[in-house]
């Protein structure tokens, strides 16, 4: 797949998830095989002010993280114009715009899925954005299928933004008010990839390297874009770069990983230290590092014997060398047993 003069190979893509796709996540995608890494959702007024948070969703890896791709969100073309300079100026390669945001904070201001109700003004954001580039990053869009099951317009959507010089558009098929329940309606991504002629990233409920393949076959879409079925399974992307599912990691492969995530997130959180971070957050940074990182230990044992007391072991230790210690003994034994509920996020407060 193109999007502007970059060749995203292979296609599939690691989905924006905030609070998740920060740095050190994004490239453990790449390097297993995801062919793009978006980062989370970022203010498009905040940009400018440039605060402790900002600065860390928009810090990247120059070297490994090419194409750079930021997301946005935002509802006045004005400020979202000048973000999208800011943002070429820091480096991005690729803007993208969440247009699929369902929490009340975002669309309350006109931003994320609220543009679906309002197709012109999500057209002259991209035309603004792209005047304020003048036009030498490509500008894609993130969309969900509608506002609710009355107002589905994600083809009609799709054609705008075509129109407006959208380079590619990623649907993630549910309505806001479906939040995360029921099942993605693929269809709707194969009824957009026949009304135009811009690449279509399918999203939604790929959970295996089958359901990619299936989204491909039932939907004719350029690439495949994977959020919760990566959480706690970066190896979702050596199977899909392999074109075959591989065989689940071996406990020495699983444990090496999750130590390298961990000495990346902590050497990240690190990395922002400063003195107004320090102010800012009264936290020191280790102790950040290890707060944030639970998550990622709650998805990456679950589904392994012994998760549960794991879990409830490691939520409460603040000390990186405990977490250490904890994740080398749990992971270094641990067996896969049957699969278990999923833990560890509220997807009805997720930002897409
Ligand atoms: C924890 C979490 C955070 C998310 N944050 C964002 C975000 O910042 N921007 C965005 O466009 N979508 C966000 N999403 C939505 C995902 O990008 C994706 O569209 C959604 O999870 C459906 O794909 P999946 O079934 O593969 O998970 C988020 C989802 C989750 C679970």
């Amino acid at each position: 797949m193109k999007i502007g003069s970059f060749t995203i190979d292979p296609p599939v893509l690691l989905a924006p998830m905030a609070g998740v796709s920060e740095q050190p996540f994004r490239v453990l995608a790449l390097e297993m095989g995801a062919g793009l890494a978006t980062t989370e959702l970022i203010s498009s007024s905040g940009i400018f002010y440039q605060n402790r948070r900002t600065k860390q969703y928009m810090t990247f890896d120059r070297g490994k993280e090419r194409p750079y791709s930021m997301q946005l969100f935002g509802g006045d073309p004005k400020v979202m114009a000048a973000a999208a300079r800011a943002a070429m100026e820091h480096g991005a390669d690729i803007v993208d715009i969440n247009m699929g945001c369902p929490v009340k904070k975002v669309t309350g201001t006109g931003a994320g899925s609220a543009l679906s109700c309002d197709p012109p003004r999500a057209a002259a954001i991209i035309e603004a954005m792209r005047a304020a580039t003048d036009d030498r990053v490509p500008i894609t869009v993130k969309i969900r299928a509608g506002w609710d099951d009355k107002s589905i317009n994600c083809v009609e959507m799709a054609k705008t933004l075509e129109g407006a010089g959208c380079a590619a558009l990623a649907l993630h098929a549910r309505t806001r008010a479906a939040g995360y329940s029921g099942q993605a309606n693929w269809s709707l991504i194969a009824s957009i990839k026949q009304a135009v002629k811009m690449p279509i990233i399918g999203n939604g409920d790929v959970l295996t390297f089958e359901d990619s393949q299936r989204m491909f076959q039932e939907t004719g879409c350029d690439a495949v874009m994977i959020g919760r079925g990566a959480l706690g399974n970066p190896w979702i992307f050596e199977s899909t770069r392999a074109g075959k599912t591989l065989p689940p990691p071996t406990p020495e492969q699983r444990l090496a990983l999750i130590r390298r995530h961990h000495t990346m997130h902590i050497a990240f959180h690190e990395s922002l230290d400063d003195e107004e971070s320090r102010r800012l957050l009264r936290t020191p940074p280790a102790l950040m590092a290890t707060k944030t990182f639970r998550q990622h230990l709650v998805w990456y044992s679950r589904g392994l014997v012994g998760g549960k007391e794991f879990r409830k072991a490691v939520l409460t230790l603040e000390d990186p060398n405990a977490v250490v210690d904890h994740l080398e003994r749990f992971f270094s034994a641990a067996a896969v047993s049957a699969p278990e509920e999923a833990e560890g996020v509220n997807y009805q407060q997720a930002f897409g």
